[in-house]
């Protein structure tokens, strides 16, 4: 059993957001994800000037989580201070899947004043492309 709680990881994305690289949007994100043996990885959201270039805060910190050599991961928690709670977009989802093994990953979404909802992966990515 992870001794993080929820407002702990939540609490590390807040803190990831505050190095995004948001001069389109303005839009911070964060994110913090929590590896089977309690390691944690955090990533922000980098854009580009081409739009289409730029990488979301989850999938930062999933590739910084890969390259550093970890790929179970049992918890993410995302930070955005939108009016809706902060979602991961199709393609993050897509790479969360890539890593999501036999388990279920659980997301946790914030939405501007705090409020978080949890969702397993499988709900929201169910039916994913595998090779
Ligand atoms: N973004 C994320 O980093 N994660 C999400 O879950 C949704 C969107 C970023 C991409 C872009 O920098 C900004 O938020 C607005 O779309």
């Amino acid at each position: 059993m992870s001794e993080m709680t929820d407002r702990d990881l939540l609490n590390m994305a807040r803190e990831a957001a505050k190095n995004a690289y948001v001069p389109y949007s303005r839009f911070p994100v964060g994110a913090a994800l929590e590896c089977a043996d309690g390691t944690v990885f955090t990533g922000c959201n980098v854009e580009n000037s081409a739009l289409g270039s730029t990488i979301c805060a989850e999938r930062t910190a999933i590739v910084k989580a890969v390259s550093e050599g970890y790929r179970h991961f049992v918890r993410m928690a995302i930070y955005g201070e939108g009016e809706n709670y902060c979602m991961p977009c199709g393609a993050c989802r897509q790479v969360m899947q890539e890593f999501a093994g036999e388990d279920d990953m659980e997301i946790l979404c914030t939405r501007s004043g705090g409020r978080y909802v949890s969702y397993k992966l499988s709900k929201l990515m169910p039916y994913p492309f595998e090779m």
